[in-house]
């Protein structure tokens, strides 16, 4: 598709449909395991869609879990990400004693997901994982592996499915990538 404002191009990488199945069965694949006093946290903002929709895959699942939300900051302008990760807003919940699944959209360099993780864990959480959409294997900066993974995405910068560049794109049901 073509962007009427821009004129920019967006191919697509991950259709709304091929996303959709692949959640049913991330879904099934974590209810299997029966977690139990299981608190998901969405890391805002990138991972609002994906959340939402893996939520309520969930559900049909069968599961029941507490959700709270954890915003945080990566310094990324544009495209690029600094290096630094910041907390813009903390969780509500206590995760002491608690079994946290964290939501992600991309796992890239892996330096907000390591963040969110050694946050959890000094909070006193009896058990961490994390779901990610996209696992961007090959630009770790620091050794992290997702326990749950949508797709495996080449190094491209993407957008859509709540994914943004300059806050826009999010809205968009697939995930694409911007060709120049
Ligand atoms: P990391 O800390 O380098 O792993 O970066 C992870 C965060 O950077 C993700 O939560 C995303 O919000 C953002 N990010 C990384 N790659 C992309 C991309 O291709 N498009 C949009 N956001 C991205
Ligand atoms: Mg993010």
């Amino acid at each position: 598709m073509s962007d009427t404002k821009t004129g920019l191009a967006i191919e697509t990488i991950f259709s709304a449909d091929e996303i959709s199945e692949r959640l049913q069965a991330l879904a099934a694949e974590i209810a299997s395991k029966r977690p139990q006093n299981l608190l998901v946290v969405p890391i805002l903002k990138g991972s609002f869609v994906f959340a939402a929709d893996l939520l309520r895959a969930l559900y049909a699942a069968g599961l029941t879990p507490e959700v709270d939300f954890l915003t945080l900051s990566s310094y990324r302008k544009s495209r690029i990400s600094s290096g630094q990760v910041s907390i813009l807003r903390d969780l509500d919940l206590d995760v002491h004693h608690r079994h946290v699944i964290l939501i992600d959209d991309v796992l890239d360099s892996g330096r907000t997901l390591a963040f969110a993780k050694d946050l959890i864990s000094a909070r006193g959480a009896e058990k961490i994982e994390t779901c990610v959409l996209l696992d961007k294997r090959t630009t770790r900066a620091v050794s992290i592996e997702p326990d749950y993974c949508a797709f495996t995405c080449p190094d491209v910068f993407v957008v859509g499915y709540g994914m943004d560049v300059g806050h826009r794109y999010r809205e968009l049901p697939f995930v694409g990538r911007l060709v120049d």
